[in-house]
């Protein structure tokens, strides 16, 4: 009994480190939370697929994915920009589709060529690329952005449509992109490691004949460890359908979510980083 037991606990060991949709972060990648922790089960969706992100076999960050929506929740990551050109490649996850498919992004033609997956089998299980063609006054927000990664595979690996929301034109390349860099910049001085959750609420429009949310809010937040015995944090929320961001601190967004999400207490880091 007992060894069948071990078997079993092995087994799973086994499937969780060979696959990138996992059963949890804290025991798949856990590397890319402040003291391994995510955010708690507050934010999670009825369909969830947890994706430890994968390319040319590298993890460079975390999404929560919202199967029925087919947008991300959330995506967690390191800061460390450095400057350099934005990649133009599209991806999607195929192991969104089944756990036999590769276990790290690829584009919808490698799909097909490869494996001869129909871009209307890939699109059963995520958003493809088609869904966010003929778009007006919206276009592809990331939600963990190019521009915070120091190279090109790490920027590429952000062009993955798990980590992709209906984000509104002008919040997008105006307040959002100013969030991204201007305030990223300002608030990292004397940052050591930079820890960055960033979301999308539900909303209840949705584009491409209904099959992919439009979120109402986008929000970030960041932990950032000064020393190991100080650490700072802030955060921001735009509402989708206008240029404008307003900051917060941690503690004032986790319970402006609470209320949005409408299920339990939201917490999205340690208690490590303070909410103020
Ligand atoms: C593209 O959008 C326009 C206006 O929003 C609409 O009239 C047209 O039918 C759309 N085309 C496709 C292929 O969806
Ligand atoms: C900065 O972070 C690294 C780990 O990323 C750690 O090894 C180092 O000790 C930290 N430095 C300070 C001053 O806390
Ligand atoms: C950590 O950083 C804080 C704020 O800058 C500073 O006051 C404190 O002396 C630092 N502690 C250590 C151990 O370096």
């Amino acid at each position: 009994m007992l060894s069948l037991l071990l078997l079993q606990v092995l087994a799973s060991c086994l499937w969780l480190g060979h696959s990138e949709v996992v059963t949890s972060f804290e025991s798949s990648c856990p590397q890319f939370f402040f003291r391994k922790t995510p955010p708690n089960e507050a934010l999670e969706p009825e369909n969830p697929a947890w994706i430890c992100q994968r390319y040319k076999n590298q993890y460079y960050f975390a999404t929560l994915y919202d199967r029925s929506r087919r947008i991300p929740v959330y995506s967690a990551y390191l800061y460390q920009p450095a400057a350099g050109k934005r990649p133009n490649t599209w991806l999607v996850e195929p192991q969104l589709i089944g756990p036999t498919y590769p276990k790290t992004m690829e584009r919808e033609w490698t799909l097909l060529n490869d494996f001869s997956i129909s871009v209307e089998e890939i699109g059963k299980h995520q958003a493809v690329l088609q869904d966010y063609k003929n778009l007006t006054g919206l276009n592809r927000g990331h939600l963990n952005p190019s521009s915070h990664h120091p190279d090109s595979s790490s920027r590429t690996a952000t062009f993955t449509l798990t980590n992709i929301v209906p984000q509104n034109e002008k919040l997008n390349g105006g307040s959002w992109n100013n969030y991204e860099q201007q305030t990223m910049i300002r608030n990292t001085q004397g940052c050591n490691n930079t820890y960055v959750v960033v979301g999308a609420v539900p909303g209840n429009n949705y584009i491409a004949k209904g099959r992919v949310n439009k979120p109402s809010y986008i929000w970030a937040s960041a932990c950032c460890e000064v020393n190991t015995s100080h650490r700072k944090t802030w955060a921001v929320i735009a509402e989708n359908d206008r240029d404008e961001v307003e900051l917060l601190t941690l503690g004032e967004l986790e319970d402006t979510l609470t209320l949005l999400y409408g299920r339990s207490r939201v917490s999205l880091f340690d208690s490590g980083c303070p909410r103020i």
